[in-house]
């Protein structure tokens, strides 16, 4: 059984098709090899923005000539999109060539379904699309029991993804995740730590723990557990590794999380803090639960624990109540915290949230406001990068380079990434390089002695 799976979306779903790897493995499968025909295919969808959607739906079009040539080809849809209201349905009548439809929260159930498909296919037509749907089926303790015993086919060597929190409570009232992810539901810690100590002892020098909001770990669990526990028992790992996280929440991200940052020896000093706007009123409006002033004050506090802190974000234009005035709060802000970097995105209304009820703002305003938000970062991340020029840094070797034959890249502890001649059997190394040349958000240097 040969496999294919197209992964869109977040680092959560990046992981989840890992989890999809393991469980085709199990089964037998091996992945298709480039340009050679598979037998499954497995599309882990994402509907955060329209575009994230239309491509997955895109592609699901393209494999029905697949189908055609292929009969005995098996179609599977999970991820986010299949968990919105209704979408279950809208799959089965405009692609009714897919044969299994599943949610965030029973990917699991994949290798029987498979074989369900295989024993009888015209069976599978007959099921309600409710079947399918993840939170009717999959209660809590059940979901996490079934998750601690889902094999992972890990992908992203050096780096070991590792899944702290699923879900998300907080409702950002542009924001699709709380519906088709559910509430949040912590891990124990006993099993992050266990995940992460098997993953060091096999050798992955970078482990990135995942969740919505991994500020708010541990608050549903009984012992006490929280995310600065976490982190400190995580530093007293032994090995020689790194830890990133993401994504925090600005409103949930406490004094004593900076603290274990600053304090442990793995905890990088690197901070993905998304924004979202500089504007107090679009705030309030996205319902975020911080304001400019207790967001800029976590920067200062980062930067006074860690002065060499490389602080990432995202950023929104577009919301419906974003004004001009709104707009340049923004940009001031982005202007004031100089971010080593910012995805910046174009507001997107998703269907069920508060704010695709709202008024919206004409697309050309959106579009001008993303282009001079993009013009504006991009300066920022340039000036930032020449700071790097003539430095070490201890980098972590990733990958070889996809554009630059001869190299690799990695990145430093702060999360900027370098390239630079090494050959492909020093991936995974911690290797010590001294940056030569900025060319825009990349750099570029040699291996030091
Ligand atoms: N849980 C993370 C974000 C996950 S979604 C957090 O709260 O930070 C990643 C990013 O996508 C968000 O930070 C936001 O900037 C963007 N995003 C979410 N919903 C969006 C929408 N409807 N339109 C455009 N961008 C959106
Ligand atoms: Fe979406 Fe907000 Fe939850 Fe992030 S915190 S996933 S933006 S609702
Ligand atoms: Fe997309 Fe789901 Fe992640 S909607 S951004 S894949 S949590």
């Amino acid at each position: 059984m040969r496999y294919k799976i197209l992964t869109y979306g977040c680092q959560m779903n990046v992981h989840e098709s890992e989890k999809i790897a393991g469980l085709l493995d199990g089964m037998g499968g091996v992945p298709a090899e480039e340009g050679e025909s598979a037998d499954v295919i497995v599309f882990n969808t994402c509907c955060i923005r329209d575009n994230a959607e239309r491509r997955a739906l895109g592609n699901i079009g393209v494999v029905k000539g697949e189908k055609k040539k292929h009969p005995d080809l098996i179609i599977a849809v999970c991820g986010c999109m299949t968990q919105q209201e209704g979408a279950a349905a809208v799959i089965r009548e405009r692609y009714p060539y897919v044969d299994i439809v599943l949610g965030t929260r029973n990917i699991f159930l994949l290798p029987q379904e498979i074989d369900k498909v295989k024993a009888a296919r015209a069976a599978i037509k007959k099921r309600s699309d409710k079947r399918y749907r993840a939170f009717e089926t999959a209660y809590p303790e059940e979901y996490l029991s079934l998750d601690e015993r889902t094999p992972v086919t890990r992908t992203s060597f050096p780096n070991a993804w590792v899944n702290i929190i699923y879900g998300c409570n907080n409702f950002c009232t542009y924001c699709i995740v709380p519906y088709v992810r559910g509430r949040e539901l912590s891990r124990p810690m006993s099993s992050v730590l266990d995940e992460v100590k098997k993953a060091v002892d096999e050798g992955y020098g970078e482990v990135t723990l995942l969740g919505q909001n991994v500020n708010s770990y541990g608050h549903d669990l009984t012992g006490g557990e929280s995310f600065e526990k976490l982190l400190r028992a995580i530093d007293g790992i032994e090995g020689k590794f790194r830890v990133r996280f993401m994504t925090s929440h600005p409103k949930d991200l406490t004094d004593g999380v900076i603290d274990a940052m600053a304090s442990s020896d793995k905890i990088c000093s690197n901070i993905h803090l998304p924004v979202q706007s500089g504007s107090d009123k679009v705030l309030k409006d996205m319902n975020r639960r911080y304001t400019r002033e207790r967001y800029l004050s976590l920067i200062e506090k980062l930067r006074a624990a860690m002065p060499d802190i490389g602080i990432t974000t995202d950023v929104m234009v577009g919301f419906p109540t974003e004004t001009e005035e709104d707009f340049l709060a923004t940009t001031e802000l982005v202007k004031t915290v100089r971010f080593s970097n910012a995805f910046t995105f174009v507001y997107s209304p998703r269907k069920g949230t508060p704010a695709a009820e709202m008024p919206q703002i004409p697309y050309a305003v959106k579009r001008r406001r993303i282009g001079e938000l993009i013009k504006l970062q991009n300066s920022v991340t340039k000036e930032l990068s020449e700071d790097y020029v003539g430095n070490v840094y201890e980098v972590l070797a990733e990958d070889v380079s996809p554009k630059h034959e001869g190299m690799l890249c990695g990145r430093t502890e702060s999360g900027r990434l370098a390239t630079f001649p090494a050959s492909a059997e020093r991936i995974g190394e911690f290797l010590k390089v001294r940056v030569t040349e900025a060319r825009s958000a990349s750099l570029f240097g040699r291996l030091e002695d």
